[in-house]
C-alpha cells in the first residue's frame, strides 16, 4: 500500500528535482560549493523516501539491506580516500551508477509491450554497461593498476566497428523479440565496448573520459527513468547527463584537447601520451633560506600551487607562509590553473581546506598580465600548467594548452622534489631558464623549511 497520493508524490519530486538544480548552482562556485553539495544529497535523500512511500514496493527487506551494505562500503571509503584519489572514487560511484541502471533497465524488459520502452531498456543496458565498465577500467589506469599508457592493439579500430555493429544487431533483437537472452548478449557487448573504449586512452586524459562516462551514466538514468516510468530519474539523469558533458567540454579546452581526438586518437594511431625524456643540462639550485630571503624582500609574490602540493599535503604550510609574509608587506595571491592537479577545482578545494581566503585566489586570464610586475612567481608542485612547451613546441602533447606566464616574473622558484615532468611527461624548458631556481625536496618539509627561516629574519 503507498502512503503518498500521487499529487503529494509529484510535489516532492519536484522539491527533489529543485534541490538537484540548486545543487550544480551552489557547485559551480568554490564559495558555495560545499553547500551546494549539502542541498543535493538532501534532494536524493528526499527522493529515496519518496518513493519508499508512494510507490508499491515488494521485496523491501532485501533492498534495506541492499542499501545498508552498499553504505557500510562506499561511507568509510569516501571518508578515508586522500584528495588526490578523489578521481578514481569519482569513476568507481560513477561506474556503479550505470550498471545499476542498465540492470534495472533489463529486468524491467517484460514489463511493457511498447517498442518505444523497449528502444529505452536497449539504450539503458548499452550506454549504462559501457559506463560500467569504462569506468572500471579508468579506476584500474589512475590506480596503477593496469597500465597508464594508451593499450591499443593492431585492428582495434576494425574490432571496435565490429563490435558497435554486433551492438546494433542484438538491439534490434532485445526491441524485436524481448528475449532475454540477446539482453544478456548486449550487455556483455556493452562491457566489452566501454573497455576497448577507455583502455586506449593516455593516462592524462583519464580524468576527461571519466567527466565523459559521468555524462554517460546521466544518460542511461534518464533513459531507466522513462523504462520505468519514474518522472524524477528522468530530470536528475538529464542533469547529470548536461552538467557532465559541459565538464567534459570545459576540462578538455583548459587542456587545449579535442574530445574526439582524446576518445579516438589512439584509433586513427595516434597517441595522447608524452614520451619522459630528461636532460642533464645544469640548473640553478638553491635552499630554504635563500628562498625565504628573496620572498622576504619581494614585494609581490605570485604562488603557483599544482599536483605535488596536494600530494605532499603542503597546503596548510603554505598558506602559514602566504600569512607570515603578508604581515611583512609582502603582496601574495595564488594563481590558480583550471587544470592543475588531477581533478576541476583540485587547487580550490585543497587552500580551501587551508582557509585560504578566496579573495587571495586569482584565475589564469586574471593573474597572466600580473607576472610582469612581480618578484616572485613560486611554483609549488606544478610543472605542466606553467611549461611554455605549450606555446612553443608544436606537436608537444600539451601545445595549445593555456598555460600560466610565470616565466615574466622576474624570479622563478620551482619546489619539486627531483628533474622528474610532470603529468604530460615532457621536460619543463623553464627549469633551465637562467632566472629560474630550483629548491629540491617534498614540497611541505621545503616550505616548513622556508617558513622557518622566514621567521628567523
Ligand atoms: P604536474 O605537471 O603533474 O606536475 C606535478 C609536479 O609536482 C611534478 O613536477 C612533480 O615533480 C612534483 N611533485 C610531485 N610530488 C611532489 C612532492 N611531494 N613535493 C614536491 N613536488 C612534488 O602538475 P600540474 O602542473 O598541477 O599539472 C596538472 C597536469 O595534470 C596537467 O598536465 C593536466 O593536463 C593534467 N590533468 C589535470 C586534470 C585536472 S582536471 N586538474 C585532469 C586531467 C589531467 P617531482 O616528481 O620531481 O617532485
Amino acid at each position: 500500500m503507498s502512503l503518498l497520493s500521487p499529487e503529494w508524490t509529484g510535489l516532492l519530486y519536484l522539491v527533489a528535482a529543485v534541490c538537484f538544480i540548486l545543487a550544480l548552482r551552489g557547485l559551480s562556485s568554490p564559495k558555495t560549493a560545499r553547500r551546494g553539495n549539502l542541498i543535493g544529497a538532501a534532494g536524493a535523500l528526499l527522493a529515496v523516501i519518496t518513493v519508499f512511500l508512494s510507490a508499491r514496493i515488494e521485496n523491501i527487506p532485501a533492498i534495506l539491506i541492499a542499501i545498508a551494505v552498499g553504505s557500510a562500503i562506499a561511507a568509510p571509503i569516501s571518508r578515508r580516500v586522500e584528495m588526490t584519489q578523489m578521481p578514481q572514487l569519482v569513476a568507481l560511484f560513477n561506474g556503479v551508477g550505470g550498471g545499476a541502471a542498465a540492470l534495472v533497465a533489463m529486468l524491467e524488459l517484460g514489463s511493457s509491450e511498447s517498442p518505444w520502452t523497449k528502444v529505452a531498456v536497449v539504450f539503458t543496458m548499452l550506454v549504462g554497461a559501457v559506463s560500467f565498465s569504462g569506468s572500471a577500467v579508468t579506476v584500474g589506469k589512475l590506480q596503477g593498476l593496469i597500465s597508464s599508457r594508451p593499450l591499443v592493439f593492431p585492428g582495434l579500430a576494425l574490432v571496435m566497428g565490429g563490435i558497435v555493429l554486433a551492438a546494433l544487431v542484438a538491439g534490434g533483437f532485445v526491441v524485436a523479440t524481448g528475449a532475454p537472452l540477446w539482453a544478456v548478449i548486449l550487455l556483455v557487448i556493452g562491457l566489452v565496448v566501454g573497455a576497448l573504449l577507455v583502455l586506449p586512452v593516455g593516462g592524462a586524459d583519464v580524468p576527461i573520459v571519466i567527466s565523459l562516462l559521468n555524462a554517460f551514466t546521466g544518460l542511461a538514468v534518464a533513459a531507466s527513468g522513462i523504462v520505468i516510468g519514474n518522472l524524477l530519474l528522468v530530470v536528475a539523469g538529464t542533469l547529470v547527463g548536461a552538467s557532465g558533458t559541459i565538464l567534459t567540454r570545459a576540462m578538455a579546452s583548459a587542456m587545449g584537447r579535442g574530445v574526439s581526438g582524446i576518445l579516438f586518437g589512439a584509433f586513427k594511431g595516434g597517441s595522447t601520451a608524452g614520451s619522459t625524456t630528461q636532460s642533464d643540462r645544469p640548473v640553478r639550485t638553491s635552499n630554504p633560506e635563500d628562498v625565504a630571503v628573496l620572498l622576504n624582500y619581494a614585494q609581490r609574490v605570485v604562488i603557483v600551487p599544482g599536483y605535488g602540493l596536494a600530494v605532499a599535503q603542503g597546503q596548510h604550510t603554505i598558506a602559514e607562509l602566504a600569512t607570515t609574509l603578508e604581515a611583512r608587506g609582502v603582496e601574495v595571491v595564488f594563481a590558480i590553473h583550471p587544470v592543475a592537479g588531477r581533478m576541476p577545482g583540485h587547487m580550490n578545494v585543497l587552500l580551501a581546506e587551508a582557509n585560504v581566503p578566496y579573495e587571495s585566489l586569482r584565475e589564469m586570464a586574471e593573474v597572466n598580465p600580473e607576472f610582469k610586475n612581480t618578484d616572485v612567481a613560486l611554483v609549488v608542485g606544478a610543472n605542466d600548467v606553467v611549461n611554455p612547451a605549450a606555446k612553443t613546441s608544436p606537436g608537444s602533447p600539451i601545445y595549445g594548452m593555456p598555460i600560466l606566464d610565470v616565466g615574466d616574473a622576474r624570479q622563478v622558484v620551482f619546489l619539486k622534489r627531483s628533474m622528474r615532468p610532470g603529468f604530460a611527461g615532457i621536460e619543463n624548458e623553464l627549469l633551465y631558464d637562467p632566472k629560474t631556481s630550483l629548491l629540491f625536496g617534498d614540497a611541505k618539509d621545503s616550505l616548513t623549511k622556508m617558513l622557518g627561516a622566514v621567521n628567523a629574519l
